[in-house]
């Protein structure tokens, strides 16, 4: 045996129960209360809880955005990733102008390949100048990837498509039991919108918000959920954060639609107050925050039989020198927040610590959901005999304000440093490797592994 948790509280999606956790290979190899270390390295976990290692499906590592690319690399994204006890990311391959999507994935596993610190799936951008490669879908999940994200917004940066062609890419994508991700905001509202607030002078950063409304994620998703049941595919709803938008989710269930949400960290805890801050623009993600009710509807969508079954980061944060860019001009700042790092804990801290959801809740949105709907089980998204020894352990007592130099990002603020958390993550193990240890990564550079998935369920 390498390594043995020993004592430890182990929370499943279904159980709780005490015992020890015994690691060879890289795997769980038993689980029993009387193991024994006969050499392994010994981790008491008496008095602290283990879950399953996070699954953060949403991030963008390095990404290209107008002017600029995104803070974290695979490497410092995957390191923030192992701090907050995620052991697998699923980043977006986002192809270059002119590029094919299957050379876009060469270059994403050529980055990444040599950078992550944890483990790593990819998921497709289909972007309008990917029509015509609609027929290399079904390869493209042969190696692997059968994610495919389609945008309803974002026309200047040449990601929005417009419905015939979502409804196209769906049933392509359905033909092979894969997975449409979609980015839900209506370009329409979003444009008059900013249109009408840059020529009343409103540049500030809360006409961001303003300017992105829950009507128009809410409009979107009663649009998508009509065109993936026509499709008869599944569809993800990414970074879903108002309680119209959820309703709309609920709303396409009934009719029948294969459909789940996302919802992320800032969304649960953060409001558009923030956006009347000096620091404002440092707040700045698309879809923008909403109100106490959308966050209190959000919190809600996470319980059992809820329509959010996922939580990912959306990772994708800028220095504030970046941020600055929006000085007198909203739409100039550059989208996007950190967030990896701080999934688990906020989800314990604020969801399980404030009783907002359960322990279980924590484990099936982090890891048995994502692991499912992203077709990474069974290696991953469980504690269990013959399941990749990823796990974290949590100390319920540990508190921790989130400020910039707690967390490892490339950046320099926190938009989570008003929280001093109840509990916090002392230790993450990827496939039997301690990443992480009170704080601390432990982990190597390039030690992660491309996880080729299957189409999940
Ligand atoms: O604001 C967001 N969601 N940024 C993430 C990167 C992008 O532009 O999709
Ligand atoms: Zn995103």
């Amino acid at each position: 045996m390498d390594l043995l948790v020993k004592n430890a509280r182990i929370i499943t999606g279904s159980e709780a129960f005490e015992s020890s956790i015994g690691v060879q290979d890289g795997k769980i190899a038993r689980i029993s209360p009387n193991l024994q270390p006969s050499g392994a390295e010994v981790f008491n976990a008496r008095g602290k809880i283990v879950v399953p290692g996070g699954i953060d499906a949403h991030t963008h590592m390095e990404l290209p955005v107008t002017n600029t690319v995104s803070a974290d690399d695979f490497y410092t994204g995957t390191v923030a990733a192992a701090c907050g006890g995620i052991t697998t990311i699923v980043d977006f391959v986002d192809p270059h102008p002119g590029e094919t999507m299957i050379g876009a994935l060469s270059g994403y596993r050529g980055r990444a390949d040599s950078k992550v610190a944890v483990d790593y799936g990819l998921h497709m951008m289909f972007k309008g100048q990917s029509l015509g490669e609609i027929d290399r879908i079904p390869d493209l999940v042969s190696k692997g990837v059968p994610s495919f994200k389609v945008y309803t917004a974002y026309r200047k940066r040449g990601l929005m498509l417009d419905d015939p062609d979502i409804e196209r890419v769906m049933k392509k994508v359905a033909s092979v039991r894969g997975l449409v991700a979609v980015h839900a905001e209506s370009e329409a509202i979003i444009e008059r919108l900013i249109r009408e607030n840059l020529a009343a002078g409103n540049t500030a950063p809360v006409y961001h918000a303003l300017s992105r409304p829950p009507e128009a994620e809410a409009d979107a998703i009663s649009r998508v959920g009509a065109l993936s049941l026509a499709a008869g595919g599944r569809l993800y709803v990414v970074h879903l954060s108002s309680r119209a938008g959820k309703s709309e989710v609920e709303e396409a269930r009934r009719r029948g639609t294969n459909v789940f949400a996302e919802t992320c960290p800032h969304y649960l805890v953060l409001t558009d107050e923030v956006y009347g801050r000096e620091d404002g623009r440092n707040f700045v993600m698309s879809p923008p925050l909403k109100k106490a009710a959308d966050r209190a509807a959000l919190w809600e969508g996470l319980a059992p039989g809820g329509v959010i079954e996922t939580v990912g980061s959306d990772h994708c944060p800028f220095p504030s020198s970046q941020k600055d860019w929006g000085e007198g001009d909203f739409t100039k700042v550059p989208n996007g927040v950190p967030g990896t790092e701080a999934i688990i804990p906020i989800l314990y801290s604020e969801g399980v610590r404030k009783g907002r959801i359960s322990m279980f809740d924590l484990v099936r949105v982090t890891s048995e959901a994502p692991s499912r709907h992203f077709g990474l089980a069974p290696s991953k998204g469980s504690i269990s005999v013959g399941a990749d020894a990823d796990f974290v352990v949590i100390d319920p007592d540990k508190r921790v304000r989130m400020t910039a130099d707690v967390l490892h990002s490339k950046i320099d603020y926190s938009i989570y440093d008003d929280i001093t958390t109840e509990g916090y993550p002392i230790l993450t193990v990827s496939r039997g490797e301690v990443v992480m240890e009170e704080g601390e990564f432990t982990g190597k550079r390039g030690r992660g592994k491309f996880i080729p998935r299957s189409v999940g369920a």
